[in-house]
């Protein structure tokens, strides 16, 4: 027993160690060949994990005809499910990786219609918001066929506030979102009210099909009203946010299969709507409007009006979400708890991919302990993967 498991754990490296090594030498065999290998890692992986070495071979045996069969394979729901949180385990961007293992999977990959799949949606974002209690979930849909376009959500979050350009060149709402609003009022949405804060509607696509768009029912959808607890003109500036952030853009890969649309959440660090969403020129650029409220001199850079506006913005982030009962975390805490997760990682013999200007906060960097960590990037599957936006390649 001992003997075997020690062979299983050489035979382990040597996957990992040829994985390494994949995108050079695996051009030149065939996709089932490249589903095999990744298949083969995976598995030893889970099982290996869960501490099931006897599972491995017999499991192997059956995939592997599955693959030469079909080219591809079903996977089993545990394998699906811990797949999907090793794949947030593994991704480097992300600083909220210590709660990798609470991610709820709802396995959705028996759904045919981009109907059913909307209301796989609706449900998503009712279960994890919670009533502002966020839970981390995500929603698996059918996984992509070898050679054939998988199912696609067209926004990159289920959530998203319209960008509509004006004639004057201004933009109102969310500048980055100002490419998809149009192609969404090319498949015929109709615009909203025109407010800064205006719900864009779902556009499903499903292979070799058109583009469906469909509209979010309001009373799902929580918000949250931006007040300060020491400006009380903060309120009067009427901004908001979304309490729940769902990527619904990447592609989910686990072992050697696709999963093209499987949209994910956790729960919002303030940092991202406080610096970020609402503070970044490219975005909502509201540092000089919150800077003249406060009676600072923007014309000084000197002053440090950016700064201190950033600070005051996500003073009012964070205690708004507190007041209306919506998680969230402050960047201090979050980084604290990434160091929790690195210790985690090292204990467990895992390496921690991390991509530093990523996992530091984008305001007080310095104020944290992961500024002062070097991490080494590398990338592991499962992962999520970044996908071409539809509307640039979709020729329907
Ligand atoms: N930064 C993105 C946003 O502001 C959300 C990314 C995911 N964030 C999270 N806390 N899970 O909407």
């Amino acid at each position: 027993m001992v003997h075997l498991n020690v062979a299983g754990g050489e035979a382990l490296n040597y996957v990992s160690g040829q994985r390494i090594q994949r995108k050079t030498d695996m051009r030149l065999v065939d996709g089932r060949q490249q589903v095999m290998v990744e298949a083969l890692a995976y598995l030893s992986l889970y099982h290996q994990e869960q501490g099931n070495f006897a599972g491995f071979v017999p499991q192997m045996a059956r995939v592997h005809d599955e693959i030469m069969q079909t080219g591809t394979y079903w996977q089993g729901e545990d394998e699906l499910a811990y797949g999907a949180r090793v794949a947030w385990r593994n991704n480097s961007r992300c600083i909220g990786r210590l709660q990798w293992k609470s991610l709820a999977i709802h396995d959705m990959r028996h759904l045919q219609t981009a109907e059913e799949i909307y209301e796989a949606l609706v449900e998503h974002i009712r279960w994890a918001t919670n009533g502002g209690k966020i839970r981390s979930a995500i929603s698996i849909f059918a996984p992509q066929v070898p050679g054939e376009p998988g199912i696609r959500i067209w926004n990159p979050q289920l959530i998203r506030y319209a960008g509509y350009k004006n004639s004057d060149g201004s933009i109102t709402g969310d500048a980055l979102l100002c490419e998809l609003t149009e192609s969404m009022r090319h498949l015929g949405w109709k615009g909203g009210a025109g407010t800064p804060f205006d719900i864009l509607p779902i556009v499903i696509q499903m292979p070799h099909q058109a583009p469906m768009l469909f509209e979010l029912p309001r009373d799902i959808i929580v918000e949250v009203p931006l007040s300060h607890p020491e400006y009380s003109w903060f309120a009067d500036l009427g901004l908001k946010w979304h309490a729940l952030p769902v990527i619904s853009n990447m592609r989910l890969e686990i072992g050697g299969v696709s999963y093209t649309a499987a949209p994910f959440n956790g729960w919002y660090m303030g940092t991202e709507i406080g610096a970020r969403n609402l503070g970044d020129v490219e975005r909502y650029n509201l540092l000089p409007l919150v800077a003249s409220k406060m009676g600072l001199n923007i014309r000084s850079d000197r002053e440090l009006w950016k700064d201190r506006a950033l600070v005051e913005l996500n003073v009012a982030v964070m205690s708004s979400f507190a007041r209306h009962g919506v998680t969230i975390i402050d960047h201090h805490t979050a980084s604290r708890q990434f160091m929790h997760h690195q210790r985690n990682e090292a204990e467990a013999g895992r390496p921690l991919p991390a991509d530093w200007g990523w996992i530091v906060p984008p305001l007080s960097g310095s104020a944290t302990p992961v500024f002062h960590t070097s991490y080494e990037d590398r990338l592991l599957t499962p992962n999520f993967f970044a996908q071409e936006d539809p509307w640039r390649t979709t020729t329907i």
